[in-house]
C-alpha cells in the first residue's frame, strides 16, 4: 500500500482503500468530478448511419470555447467519434463524449492541470418504440438551472434533480419552468406543443433558443420538419397552464427524437394517444435521418 505507520505523507482513501496520493488514480482526481468542469455532447446513428454529426461537433466547438478549454482538436475528437462507432458495429448507436479541463489539485484555477482529458462510450440505444406508440407523462419542476443553459456542460445536478422528482411521480420527463412560471425545455429534452390557432389550423411553439435552454439538435430538425410541412412554428415560450391544453405535446431528444406526450402534470393531452401532428413530424424528421451526413 505504500503507507508507513508513523510516518508523515499525503494520502487518499477510495471506497475504504487507503494509499498514498501518488497512487490515486488520475481519474479520481479529474476537474470534471470534482466541479463538472467539462462539456459534453450525445448523437446517435440510425441503422449504420451517424446522424447530425456536424451539427453535434459544432454544438461541441461551441461549448468548449465557451468555457475555455484549451488545446481540444477538433479533428481528432471527430476521428475517435468515427473509430469508435465503426468499432462497435452497432446500428442504433448512442455516442457519449465529453472533455473535461483535466486532473489536478482540486482548486478552481489550479496551476497544475493535465489535461484536456476525453472520454467516449458507444451503447446500444434504447428501444423507445413503445414509449412512441403509447406517448409519455411528464410532470413541471422549477428550472433550478444556471444562467448559460445554451453551454452543454457537466454540471446536471438540477436536471438530475427534476428526472428523480418525475419519475418518482410516474412521469417518464420533467419539464422545467423558470422564474416568470414559463417552461424553458425538458431536464434532458427540448419540449413541443401544437396550438389550436383562430383561423383553425394549428402551430408549433416551443420557446426560443437564448442563454436558457440548449441549442436542441433535435429542435433544430424538428423545425425544419414542421416548415417543410407548412406547418407554423412559433418560438416563444409558454406556461403550464398552456401546455395543459395543448392539442399536442412532444418532447424531443436525440436519443428517441420525438416522444408524444399525452399527460402533463396529471392532465390528459388530447385524447391520451398520439396526435397525428406529431405523427406527421415524427414520420418528416425520420426523412432526414436517412439522409448520409
Ligand atoms: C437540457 C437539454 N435540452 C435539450 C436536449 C435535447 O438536445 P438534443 O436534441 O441535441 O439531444 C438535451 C439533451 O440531452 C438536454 O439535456
Amino acid at each position: 500500500m505504500g503507507v508507513v505507520k508513523g510516518s508523515v505523507m499525503e494520502v487518499a482513501i477510495v471506497q475504504d482503500r487507503l494509499m498514498g496520493l501518488g497512487e490515486l488514480d488520475p481519474a479520481y482526481q479529474d476537474r470534471g468530478l470534482y466541479f463538472g468542469d467539462g462539456v459534453y455532447e450525445v448523437l446517435r446513428s440510425y441503422k449504420g448511419r451517424l446522424f447530425a454529426l456536424d451539427e453535434h461537433m459544432a454544438r461541441f466547438a461551441r461549448s468548449v470555447e465557451a468555457i475555455g478549454i484549451e488545446g481540444v482538436d477538433m479533428a481528432f475528437v471527430r476521428s475517435q467519434v468515427l473509430k469508435a462507432f465503426h468499432a462497435s458495429g452497432l446500428e442504433d448507436a448512442k455516442i457519449y463524449f465529453h472533455v473535461t479541463r483535466g486532473w489536478g489539485p482540486r482548486e478552481l484555477f489550479g496551476p497544475k492541470i493535465n489535461g484536456p482529458n476525453f472520454l467516449l462510450t458507444v451503447n446500444s440505444l434504447e428501444d423507445a418504440s413503445s414509449q412512441k406508440e403509447r406517448g409519455i407523462k411528464v410532470c413541471t419542476y422549477p428550472d433550478l438551472r444556471w444562467r448559460r443553459c445554451d453551454i452543454k456542460s457537466l454540471n446536471l445536478l438540477p436536471n438530475v434533480m427534476a428526472r428523480r422528482d418525475a419519475i418518482g411521480k410516474g412521469c417518464q420527463e420533467a419539464i422545467l419552468v423558470d422564474s416568470n412560471g414559463l417552461i424553458t425545455e425538458g431536464a434532458a429534452s427540448a419540449f413541443f406543443a401544437v396550438f389550436d390557432s383562430p383561423t383553425g389550423q394549428y402551430y408549433l411553439q416551443t420557446a426560443p433558443l437564448s442563454a436558457n435552454i440548449l441549442p436542441s439538435v433535435t429542435r433544430l430538425y424538428m423545425i425544419r420538419a414542421a416548415k417543410e410541412l407548412g406547418i407554423e412554428v412559433v418560438e416563444r415560450q409558454f406556461s403550464p397552464d398552456q401546455a395543459k391544453y395543448a392539442r399536442e405535446l412532444i418532447m424531443a431528444v436525440t436519443t428517441k427524437d420525438l416522444v408524444p406526450v399525452v399527460g402533463f402534470d396529471g392532465h390528459r393531452i388530447g385524447d391520451g394517444a398520439p396526435g397525428h401532428v406529431t405523427i406527421r413530424l415524427a414520420r418528416q424528421f425520420l426523412r432526414f435521418t436517412m439522409h448520409k451526413t
